[in-house]
């Protein structure tokens, strides 16, 4: 089967979207990384439209700039007043002039829609030869949509809408989804003659069927087979749901490629992310954007990556990674936070309560535990102690620290950027670090130890503490006697 190319896919999306309750425009709400109208634009461009054209008008500046930018291949007209889908197409058929070709119109908050249903309208609309091809669903409760009206053999004869509706038309349950294959030359002309004499005083798009039907013309109908994809999203229950359901897809689609996650119901992937074979997802995971999941590589519990590379074999254990890069085979977590610029070099370690920052982590180095790492530079080999602190921030400048191959940090390292710790080099536990250490040098930087004898007797006398320092220091004394 060929699929016809549409001449042009019209998206409407000026609506409001009040239901939303919302700042936000309703088609810019987010669903598995991606805005609602782009996962409808998404689908419109496997179809390889000539022409991808988008209306808008509520919220004109931020639906028109985010389409700017996200998709510049889309052209936005603009309905300043909504006064009905049948007002949206004339608007774009004015501005832009007859479109001849077929004509797709659907709408920016039918995310669930998937391209091939498209496709099948596209097909039955050129193979039946209409003028007009309505996709229909029919659903469990039809409450608000449109009612397909047939006559007795089933031919299409126009829709109604509920406020428009009998009793009768109301208990009809297949809807019409608000989407439709057109002939352009016939659309454009039928479009002129939609009246406002309705409930709603608005100039409907459904209106053409019947106009094109009374002008003697083929009007058809493709029931989709899952009722979901066709209905739109007005609210956030229905944003949820179709979270839900796209989410589902989503994680079915990798487990067929060969990845194994363990809890697809605690597992959220975006649209943008890729999986390699093998990869294992453990229960609790959010992937985001455009992260990418080397081959083997396992990922969880309890992790969330955005716009991270984990490479083949690494694994990342409850932690937070964005904008990183994980390199092969290295280990992240148990609860690990690597910030934007943090680049784990093969069979490294950034281990547990660690954080690093626009950190470099050399091939097989290794920051353990209890560490903050930011604008670091850290060489091959080199063992950062529990408990190291990169001291970048002075107050005023962020400065960077460089370890360099094989050098062995000791625990509670406060090194102060800027500084370098050699080829080598070590520093002592507990040391502040100001100055460079030379290579194969030990940085000390601490003050040597005293003891006071016997400063709990005076000074906390009557305390368990000194209770017990003179049982020791009684069975000392008592041993040495004995000697
Ligand atoms: C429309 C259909 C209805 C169908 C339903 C499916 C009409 C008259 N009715 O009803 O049969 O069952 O969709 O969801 O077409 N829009 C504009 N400009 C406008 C009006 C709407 O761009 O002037 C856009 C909206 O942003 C929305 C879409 O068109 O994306 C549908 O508009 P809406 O007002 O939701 O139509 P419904 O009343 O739901
Ligand atoms: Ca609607």
């Amino acid at each position: 089967m060929s699929v016809p190319r549409p001449a042009a896919v019209i998206v409407l999306a000026a609506g409001e979207g009040t239901r939303m309750k919302s700042q936000t425009p309703k088609v810019l709400h987010e669903l598995c990384g991606r805005a609602l109208v782009d996962h409808m634009l998404a689908a419109a461009r496997d179809l390889g439209p000539e022409e991808l054209i988008v209306v808008i008008g509520h919220a004109l500046e931020r639906v028109g700039g985010h389409l700017a930018e996200t998709s510049p291949d889309a052209r936005a007209v603009v309905q300043r007043e909504q006064r009905g889908t049948g007002h949206a197409v004339r608007t774009v058929l004015e501005e832009v002039g007859t479109i001849a070709g077929t004509v797709l119109v659907t709408y920016g908050d039918v995310p669930l829609l998937r391209a091939q249903t498209l496709a099948a309208l596209l097909e039955r609309h050129a193979a039946d030869g209409n003028a007009v091809t309505v996709l229909t669903a029919e659903v469990p409760d039809p409450t608000g949509y449109g009612r397909i009206i047939r006559d007795e053999s089933g031919a299409v004869l126009k829709i109604v809408e509920e406020k428009d509706a009998t009793a009768e038309q109301r208990a009809i349950r297949e809807m019409n989804s608000g989407i439709y294959a057109f002939d352009g030359l016939l659309l454009a002309d039928a479009v002129k003659r939609v009246s406002t004499d309705n409930a709603q005083g608005e100039e409907y798009l459904t209106d053409v069927l019947s106009i094109l039907r009374g002008d003697g013309h083929r009007v058809g109908a493709w029931t989709a087979a899952d009722y979901t994809e066709v209905e739109g999203v007005n609210d956030r229950v229905q944003l949820a749901f179709a979270r839900k359901v796209l989410n589902q897809r989503l994680l079915e689609s990798h487990m067929r490629a060969g990845v194994t996650i363990i809890d697809p119901a605690s597992t959220f992937i975006d649209v943008g992310v890729r999986i390699e074979p093998d990869a294992v997802i453990h229960p609790g995971t959010q992937l985001h954007g455009g992260t990418v999941i080397e081959a083997g590589a396992e990922i969880g519990p309890g992790t969330t990556l955005t716009d991270t590379r984990v490479g083949a074999g690494a694994t990342v254990r409850n932690a937070v990674c964005d904008s990183a890069e994980i390199g092969p085979e290295a280990s992240v977590g148990p609860y690990a936070y690597l910030r934007p610029g943090t680049v784990l070099g093969h069979k490294s370690k950034a281990g547990t309560f660690v954080e690093m920052k626009n950190a470099k982590v050399g091939d097989r180095s290794k920051v353990p535990h209890l560490t903050y790492a930011g604008d670091a530079t850290i060489g091959e080999d080199v063992n950062i102690g529990a408990s190291t602190i990169f001291v970048n921030y002075d107050g005023v400048n962020k400065n960077h620290t460089t370890v360099r191959d094989g050098a062995f940090v000791g625990c509670d390292t406060m090194l102060i950027a800027p500084v370098t710790i050699g080829d080598g080099a070590n520093t002592a536990a507990g040391s502040v670090i100001v100055d460079d250490v030379p290579p194969g040098a030990i940085g000390v930087a601490r003050a040597r130890q005293r003891n006071i004898e016997k400063w709990v007797l005076r000074r906390r006398a009557g305390t368990k503490s000194a209770a017990a320092a003179e049982r020791a220091l009684a069975e000392r004394a008592q041993q040495e006697s004995n000697q």
